[in-house]
């Protein structure tokens, strides 16, 4: 994982390396980051099942209306990688349903620590290695307001 992330295995920590130098992106992949928080905080807590759940669904509709936006706005700025990314929203959110499914089935806190990590991980990729790509070509054609 890149150096320019502050966490630990159980938090996520904002910082001005993970802008897109979208204002109102920058704000929903925040509110992202607090909920991922929030879902691996209530795991080592040991909350009961509702409430991680309840986390979870959280993530998944944040998650589903986020993707939406970036693609409404790829469509805006005529962006050359917007299939190729549209069909990495649709994989995470596979991936995310199934991570989910993990809750659902109840399973033992290793596979719930496990679980939550991996939502940690698939968020943090896919910022990283995904939409710093729409970042740059920001960048370079004057699209981006920071
Ligand atoms: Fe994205
Ligand atoms: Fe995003």
């Amino acid at each position: 994982m890149s150096s320019q992330i502050k966490s630990s295995p159980w938090r996520l920590e904002w910082s001005d390396e993970l802008s897109v130098c979208i204002p109102e992106i920058d704000a929903e992949h925040k509110h992202f980051i607090m909920l991922v928080n929030e879902l691996n905080s209530a795991i080592i807590s040991r909350m009961g099942i509702e409430e991680i759940k309840s986390c979870m669904s959280a993530i998944l509709d944040d998650a589903v209306a986020h993707f939406a936006h970036e693609e409404t706005l790829f469509r805006q700025w005529n962006y050359p990688e917007a299939g190729d990314h549209a069909e990495k929203h649709t994989q995470l959110k596979l991936a995310l349903h199934e991570i989910m499914g993990t809750f659902e089935r109840g399973g033992f806190d290793y596979e719930w620590i496990e679980a939550g990590l991996k939502v940690k991980q698939a968020l943090v990729v896919h910022l990283l290695n995904e939409d710093m790509k729409y970042r740059d070509y920001c960048l370079k054609n004057n699209l981006s307001r920071c």
